[in-house]
């Protein structure tokens, strides 16, 4: 019998439709289902949506429906989205069932018997978009977690007494090191412990759309008590296979933004009612477009629908967690994914596979040869391959094992290149025996290379196998033992067909953002908002999607700004970072300063050298790749997120400042 594994992605809330920053987690959540189950668990992924509150109350009101019909219109939208990713999900939460209710009411009352709860008073600042009291605020201070203006509210709460599960969780985060990953994100619970725990409210009585609390009066309970407990909800009497309940979970899945509430208040809640904690949390890092966090209040989203109808599916989970190291910030930009698309998948994996089912079919007649040698060179890097890649993917290192993966395809590349097995099939007998090994080793580390893709790649990963004319169904296939050498001679390969047909770059980043508007018109529409006006006839794709406007700020806002007029006296790239230059930029200063920018995808160092450019010379310093950033130089941001530097088309002089 297979042990259990339970893994949730956040509920996600329904004000908005889905975006990229959602595909994300629920894309790793789906590779590391697919990944646990080849270790051979039997895996249990849930995921949905967070449903009530005041938020969602107030975008139901904007779109003139009742908070439920919103909500089931962006629910439903969520599971379409899952669907059309192809992701294996097992259960859909949402917070407005009366099934997952009773299991928040029951869990209130286990902490209440337990004398965990009292009745109080507040008054304090609250925020409604980020629904948090702020503690230590002033009336009209910002929310520390959005900067909006907080607005003073006094009401009847319940209140947990978070303040006594000070020690059991300092206790608890100490025994178990492991617990919160990555390493920084547990230091980061660390020290909001060491600040101290004041206790909580957790009901409101200003909100109806919430879950009513199992006393008298109106109180609905606050959404994290609420959403968290959908984790267990979810699941609730559930077992496996073998009869293991399914909760604790085994892994929470995460953005970093909400690490504090599941590193803290969920261990809290659960210890008061005596239940079991979940295993571990996984805190991932933001998608950024332009170095923002893509957000629906900063109107830098894309969403998935477009990368899927022009590049499928595979493409952006290969993209996603290829790019970004797992647990760390990283860019999104449309010239990126179509570049990685090209580069990685269609010269890559693409080329490897229709090469070598190619060559087997034309000097074998389809049929895998036996190789002359027991050891032939890719071997020992195949195992190499196997044992990086399992264990980085067991670390949710993704990136990592793909690029161990993608290193022993270049291996099989160059090994193809160097062996020419065209030319040994016009030697004739004296190199069949060579030629059989080359053709073995290539389709050896095709079948390899899918195997271990299976997680990240699983509909192309089905296609190579069924070409490879694998004679087991993909589902069955496990990492226990995969080693060099179990492609079985004599195999008979299926019809080859291409994977991934180069694009044109220019082209496909025109079409992904025409799309990319089409799409956010439809989720306005659908959300009853007002729409963006559709883009004229003829007009450039990027005029669609323009961002909105800044909010206004004050004269004096701009003042603090020093932009000045520079001269790039050196240029170079920085090792290691394909889209930074090093530049020194003379500003009038006793020296040039050193600024690190994001530009090296459209420039080239020795363009710059020279060139009069505008920098904004009052920004804090910081470092990028280890190298200290005195400012930043100031460009147009075009699709794909391509900069285009400002300039002047008179002369200035330098150090000028601009106001
Ligand atoms: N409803 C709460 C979570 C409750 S869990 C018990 C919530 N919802 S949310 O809709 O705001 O979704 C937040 C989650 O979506 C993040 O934690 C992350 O998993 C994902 N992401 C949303 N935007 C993202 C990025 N820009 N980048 C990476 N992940 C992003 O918070």
């Amino acid at each position: 019998m297979k042990p259990k594994y339970y893994l949730t992605t956040p509920i996600y809330y329904v004000n908005a439709a889905p975006h990229i920053g959602h595909t994300y987690t629920t894309i790793a959540a789906d590779a590391i289902k697919r990944f646990k189950q080849m270790q051979g668990y039997e895996v249990v992924l849930t995921t949905g949506t967070d449903e009530h509150g005041q938020k969602i109350e107030r975008a139901a009101e904007a779109a003139g429906k009742t908070p439920q019909q919103f909500a089931d219109v962006v629910a439903e939208e969520f599971r379409k989205q899952w669907e059309i990713l192809g992701l294996s999900i097992d259960r859909f939460s949402r917070t407005s069932t009366p099934e997952h209710a009773e299991v928040v009411q029951r869990l209130f009352q286990l902490c209440l018997n337990a004398g965990y709860i009292y009745k109080g008073s507040y008054t304090g600042q609250y925020c409604v978009f980020d629904e948090l009291y702020v503690s230590d605020a002033k009336p009209g201070d910002p929310c520390p977690e959005c900067g909006r203006p907080t607005e003073t509210v006094t009401e009847e709460n319940y209140f947990f007494k978070l303040s006594a599960f000070q020690q059991r969780l300092e206790e608890f985060h100490e025994k178990n090191p492991d617990f919160v990953q990555p390493e920084t994100r547990r230091n980061e619970v660390l020290a909001f412990l060491r600040k101290g725990l004041t206790d909580l409210s957790i009901s409101r009585t200003t909100i109806k759309w919430g879950i009513p609390l199992p006393v008298a009066g109106n109180h609905v309970f606050y959404v994290w008590f609420d959403a968290l407990t959908t984790y267990m909800s979810a699941v609730e009497g559930q077992t496996s296979t073998a009869g293991e309940p399914l909760w604790p979970a085994d892994l929470h899945l995460i953005g970093k933004e909400i690490l504090r509430f599941h590193a803290i208040y969920w261990p809290a809640f659960l210890m008061a009612a005596g239940l079991p904690l979940p295993k571990k949390l996984f805190a991932h890092g933001w998608l950024l477009f332009e170095n923002e966090k893509m957000s629906k209040s900063r109107g830098n989203l894309v969403r998935a629908t477009p990368i899927i109808k022009v590049l499928g599916a595979d493409p952006l989970r290969y993209f996603l967690l290829r790019e970004v190291v797992f647990g760390q910030d990283g860019s999104f930009s449309y010239d990126a994914l179509v570049g990685r698309y090209n580069s990685d998948l269609a010269n890559g994996l693409g080329n490897l596979s229709s090469r070598t089912l190619s060559m087997i079919r034309q000097y074998r007649q389809g049929v895998v040869p036996q190789p002359a040698i027991a050891e032939p060179p890719l071997a020992q890097p195949a195992r190499d391959a196997i044992s990086s890649a399992v264990q980085a993917f067991d670390r949710l290192d993704f990136s990592r094992g793909l690029e161990a993966i993608w290193g022993l395809i270049s291996a099989a590349d160059k090994y193809i290149v160097e062996q020419a097995p065209w030319k040994l099939a016009k030697q004739g007998e004296e190199a069949r025996t060579q030629l059989d090994t080359v053709l073995y080793s290539a389709a050896e580390v095709l079948r390899i290379a899918t195997t271990l893709l299976i997680p990240i790649l699983p509909q192309t990963a089905e296609r190579i196998w069924l070409q490879l004319g694998m004679p087991d169904a993909i589902d069955s296939v496990t990492l226990q033992g995969l080693d060099w050498g179990q492609l079985l001679p004599g195999q008979r390969i299926g019809e080859p067909a291409a994977l991934f047909p180069r694009v044109d770059l220019q082209e496909a980043v025109d079409k992904l953002w025409q799309l990319e508007a089409e799409e956010k018109a439809y989720q306005a529409r659908l959300l009853g908002q007002p729409e963006a006006p559709p883009p004229a006839p003829g007009a450039k794709a990027e005029e669609g999607v323009m961002q909105p406007i800044a909010e206004p700020i004050s004269i004096d806002d701009f003042g603090k700004v020093d932009l000045r007029v520079g001269l790039v006296k050196s240029a170079e790239r920085v090792k290691g970072a394909d889209k930074l230059l090093h530049l020194y930029v003379d500003i009038g200063e006793a020296q040039p300063r050193s600024i690190v920018a994001g530009i090296a995808l459209a420039y080239q160092p020795e363009q710059l050298v020279g060139r009069k450019v505008v920098i904004v010379a009052n920004l804090q310093p910081r470092k990028l790749r280890g190298i200290e950033s005195n400012g930043m130089i100031v460009a147009a941001s075009l699709e794909g997120g391509k900069p285009v530097l400002a300039g002047f088309l008179e002369d200035v002089p330098v150090g000028a400042r601009l106001k």
